[in-house]
């Protein structure tokens, strides 16, 4: 039997899902989505090319690997077509050897779009129909790509539907079929464990299962097959939307308004290391360059969070972690990590589930000495500064699984395996 790992976002998404999967699917025959659509944005860089996905899982660089978009997912069929053409201009080319749909999945319709964009707002939705798309597949009035695509309605897009149909496959066999020959698959979550329906800071979330269990049910795998779940945790926290976030540095709509382009100078450092937190966000923000792959929005940045990051270890059965964008903490004196929130002078170390506690609670901060060098060149673990190990042994201590991975830039070559 192959194995199956699962790849889960630990927080509010955008953790560096999509260049770890490209670096892991070296070892993997298929790359899967299992949930979510193309609310996703998830970056490649190779070389000084960079590629961004929505759909299409991160695997598809690779030759000779099959990539599934599964029943659990939503497909918007244009979006799909031109991330397709886009690939193939670049000379992917994308046959039913290397991408194939499932037959199950909903599509994405017009009025499902609208309603986003009227309604989503209050949530900050990324306006792709996300939500009213999987309504009406709860409410068993949604449509299913094969019928979709077999309904011949004028109002269709003929070239778009003569590429995907010869893709779209029942893929639940396809995939049981190829672990029972020995073939290993790598699911590629999307969002993050925050966002999910169930266990996400409802209703400031998305609206499928984001966590691990989403990957059994959006893919037609039983979880005895599943071998290993890794989170993927930024080595900070971002947020793109509302919704709570506790460790949050400076407010949302100050970071709404700040220009893109602006750059981060000496004297911004200077503020930021004499504990400024609204400059601290905005250093996280240049420094890890945090405007949205699907929407542009700034994201909100912060401290880790270990109350939230010990909930999904918790949520998804964590087997491994891997680390990202360490490279973006270089220049802080100090790092702050929240090992517990406050809440009505009490101190409380489990994530609260109620929206109204939640909203109140404060964050208790350990301090950690910071770093100045760069680290983007660094290829082994040994070589990071001594500051940058203790963040990484600390924060491996404190979640209790092992940081597997850590990575210190967006390249293939800037990922760190622990020895
Ligand atoms: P995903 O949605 O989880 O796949 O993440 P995104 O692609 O939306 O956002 C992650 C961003 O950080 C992308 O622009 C990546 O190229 C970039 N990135 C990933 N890992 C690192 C890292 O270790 N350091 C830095 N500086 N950037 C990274
Ligand atoms: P990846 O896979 C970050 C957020 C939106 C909004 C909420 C609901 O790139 O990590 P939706 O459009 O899903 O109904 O929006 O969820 N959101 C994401 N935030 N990364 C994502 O995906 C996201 N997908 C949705 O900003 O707050
Ligand atoms: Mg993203």
């Amino acid at each position: 039997m192959g194995k199956v790992t699962v790849i889960v976002g630990g927080q509010y998404g955008d953790e560096g899902k999509g260049s770890i999967v490209d670096f892991l699917t070296q070892k993997a025959d298929i790359v899967a989505r299992c949930q979510g659509g193309n609310n996703a944005g998830h970056t490649v860089v190779i070389g000084n090319k960079s590629y961004k996905f929505h759909l299409i899982p991160s695997g598809i660089l690779h030759k000779n690997k099959l990539n599934i978009i599964g029943n659990g997912t939503v497909i918007d069929p244009e979006v799909l077509c031109n991330e397709i053409r886009q690939l193939e201009q670049e000379g992917v080319k994308i046959t039913d050897k290397n991408l194939v749909i499932s037959s199950n999945a909903h599509v994405i319709q017009e009025k499902h779009k609208e309603e986003d964009i009227k309604t989503g707002s209050k949530i900050g939705t990324t306006g792709r129909g996300i939500g009213p798309c999987y309504k009406d597949k709860i409410n068993r009035t949604g449509i299913k790509i094969y019928d979709y695509l077999n309904q011949n309605s004028d109002k269709q897009n003929f070239d778009c539907i003569k590429k995907l149909k010869p893709l779209v496959k029942d893929t639940s066999f396809v995939v049981n079929k190829l672990l029972g020959a020995g073939k290993n698959l790598l699911i590629e979550g999307a969002q993050g464990s925050l966002l999910d329906i169930d266990h996400g800071t409802y209703p400031y979330v998305t609206s499928s299962n984001s966590t691990a269990g989403g990957a059994c049910t959006g893919l037609g795998i039983g979880p005895t097959k599943i071998n290993d779940v890794i989170g993927i945790f930024k080595a900070y926290v971002t947020r793109v939307g509302e919704g709570s976030f506790i460790t949050e540095l400076g407010n949302y709509n100050q970071c709404k308004n700040e220009n893109k382009d602006e750059v981060l100078n000496k004297s911004d450092i200077a503020k930021a290391n004499s504990g400024d937190g609204y400059t601290q966000g905005k250093m996280l923000r240049k420094q890890g360059n945090e405007y949205g792959t699907t929407t542009g929005r700034p994201r909100r940045c912060g401290w880790f969070d270990l109350v939230a990051a010990k909930y999904a270890v918790m949520l998804n059965g964590l087997s491994m972690i891997v680390l990202t964008k360490l490279d973006v903490l270089s220049n802080f004196e100090t790092l702050n990590v929240c090992v517990a929130y406050e809440y009505n002078n009490k101190k409380l170390e489990d994530f609260p589930l109620q929206a109204e506690i939640l909203e109140k609670c404060k964050p208790i901060y350990e301090k950690l000495p910071g770093w100045k060098e760069d680290l983007t060149q660094i290829k082994r673990y040994d070589k990071l500064p001594e500051n940058a190990k203790k963040y990484i042994q600390y924060l491996e201590q404190k979640l209790g699984v092992p940081i597997f991975i850590v990575s210190v830039g967006p390249g293939r070559d800037q990922t760190i395996v622990m020895e």
